[in-house]
C-alpha cells in the first residue's frame, strides 16, 4: 500500500505544502454494490464490496486554530476553517470534511485542527460513492488523531448523518458502511436495519469488472428521493394490513401481491422492486456461499431487470452495456451498480474472459454511443485504515 501512486502523491504535496512530514495517511475506498439496489433506505439488505480505488488523505495535527485542506483533484484548491464551529455548507467539496466536524460536534465531540492534503482516484459521480470515502477519510484521520473511542459502525453512521444533514443528501447506509467495514477478498452482506454484517469470500478465478457509462445525471439526486418517497407511500398503505410492517424489507412478494393492488401502479412497481431485490440478495449469498456462480450471475441479471423497468433507474447507456456483457461466453452477470441514472455497470467475468469482454463491450457501446466506457478490473479491499 504505501508503494501505492496516491499514498506518494499526498505524502510529497503535504510536504511541500506544509514544510514537515504528515502524521497519518489514510486510505477510505470507494465501493461498488454485487446487489441489493435502494434496499438500504427500506431496512433491507445490500452487498457491497469496497474497491482498489480510494481517497487518500495525508494529515498531521497544527497549532493554528485552523484547519487547512487542499483536495489536489481541485487544481489544488484550499478549505480552511475552524473545527469549533462550522459555518453553513455552501456546496462543494470542502462540505465532506466539514460535514464531517459538525457531526462530530453534534456527538459532542472536539476534533483537532489539522493540515491535509486529499487526492481520490474514485471516479466521481460514476456511483462508486467517492463522497463516502472523503468522509470516512477524514472521519477516521480525526478519530486517529483526537484520540476517540469510536467503533467503525459508528463511525459510518456519523458520516451518513453529516451526508444527509450537513451536505443535504438523503443516502442510505450502504456506502458509508461498506467504506468503514469492507474486507478484502470479501463481499459484505449488511442487513440495513441492525446493521449486522456478514462476509461472503468471493471466489478464485472470478474478476469483478467495471464498466463506467461515463453518463452523469443531475438529476439523479431529485429523482432518488422521489424513489424514497415512493417507498414511503407503498409502506403506508400496506400497513393497513400488516400492521406490523414498518418498511419495505417486512413485506413479503405474497403481501404485495394480495394487499398493494390499491397502491398507484407506479408506486406498485417501486414496491416490487425492493421486494424482490431483498430477496435477491439473499438468494445471491447463498449461492457465493455454496459457490454457485452461476446461480449468482442470473440473479444481477434479474436485479438489472427489475432497476429498469419496475424501479426505473436505468440508462439506454447501461442497458446497453449489461446486454454486452451477457454476449460475451465467461460472464456470469451483469447489472447497473449504484443509484443509477447513469454511471457504472459492474460484471462478475471468468478471469481468463476479461479481456475479450473489455474488447467486445468497449466496441458494441462505442459503435452505439460514440464515446468509450472506461472499463477495468476492480478487487474487494479493506475498509478504511491508516497505511504506515
Ligand atoms: C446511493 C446511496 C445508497 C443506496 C444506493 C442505491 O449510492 O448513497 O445509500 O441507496 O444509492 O442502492
Amino acid at each position: 500500500m504505501v508503494e501505492h501512486e496516491l499514498y506518494r502523491k499526498v505524502t510529497q504535496a503535504y510536504n511541500a505544502r506544509f514544510q514537515h512530514p504528515p502524521q497519518l495517511i489514510v486510505r477510505a475506498p470507494g465501493r461498488v454494490n454485487l446487489i441489493g439496489e435502494h434496499t438500504d433506505y427500506n431496512d433491507g439488505f445490500v452487498l457491497p464490496v469496497a474497491v482498489d480505488q480510494a481517497a487518500w488523505l495525508a494529515v498531521g495535527l497544527t497549532e493554528e486554530p485552523w484547519t487547512t485542506v487542499r483536495a489536489m483533484d481541485m487544481g489544488n484548491d484550499e478549505a480552511v476553517f475552524s473545527v469549533n464551529q462550522v459555518p453553513a455548507s455552501v456546496g462543494g467539496w470542502p462540505d465532506y470534511p466539514k460535514g464531517v466536524v459538525w457531526a462530530f460536534l453534534e456527538r459532542g465531540l472536539q476534533p483537532p485542527s489539522v493540515n491535509a492534503v486529499l487526492a481520490s482516484d474514485v471516479p466521481v459521480g460514476a456511483g462508486m460513492s467517492s463522497s463516502a470515502a472523503i468522509e470516512l477519510a477524514f472521519a477516521f484521520a480525526w478519530t486517529t488523531l483526537g484520540h476517540f473511542d469510536i467503533p467503525l459502525p459508528d463511525l459510518a453512521l456519523l458520516c451518513q448523518r453529516a451526508e444527509n444533514q450537513y451536505v443535504g443528501v438523503n443516502c442510505g447506509i450502504m456506502d458509508q458502511m461498506i467504506s468503514a467495514c469492507g474486507k478484502a477478498g470479501h463481499a459484505m452482506l449488511l442487513d440495513s436495519r441492525s446493521l449486522e454484517r456478514r462476509y461472503f469470500p468471493l471466489p478464485e478465478g472470478v474478476a469483478i469488472v467495471v464498466a463506467d457509462s461515463l453518463v452523469r445525471r443531475s438529476l439523479a439526486s431529485s429523482e432518488y428521493n422521489v424513489r424514497r418517497a415512493q417507498c414511503e407511500q407503498a409502506v403506508a398503505h400496506l400497513q393497513k394490513y400488516v400492521p406490523e410492517a414498518t418498511a419495505l424489507r417486512d413485506i413479503s412478494l405474497r403481501n404485495l401481491e394480495r394487499f398493494g393492488r390499491g397502491l398507484p401502479e407506479v408506486v406498485y412497481r417501486r414496491a416490487r422492486h425492493v421486494v424482490t431485490e431483498n430477496d435477491r440478495v439473499l438468494r445471491f449469498a447463498r449461492a457465493l456461499y455454496n459457490g454457485d456462480i452461476e446461480a449468482a450471475g442470473m440473479l444481477m441479471v434479474e436485479g438489472h431487470r427489475s432497476l429498469r423497468d419496475d424501479y426505473e433507474v436505468s440508462a439506454p447507456e447501461l442497458d446497453a452495456l449489461v446486454e454486452a456483457a451477457m454476449e460475451v461466453p465467461g460472464c456470469y452477470g451483469a447489472r447497473l451498480t449504484g443509484a443509477g441514472f447513469g454511471g457504472c455497470t459492474i460484471a462478475l467475468v471468468a478471469e481468463e474472459a476479461v479481456p475479450e469482454f473489455q474488447a467486445h463491450i468497449t466496441e458494441v457501446y462505442a459503435a452505439r454511443f460514440e464515446k468509450r466506457p472506461a472499463v477495468y478490473v476492480t478487487h474487494p479491499a479493506d475498509g478504511v485504515a491508516v497505511i504506515q
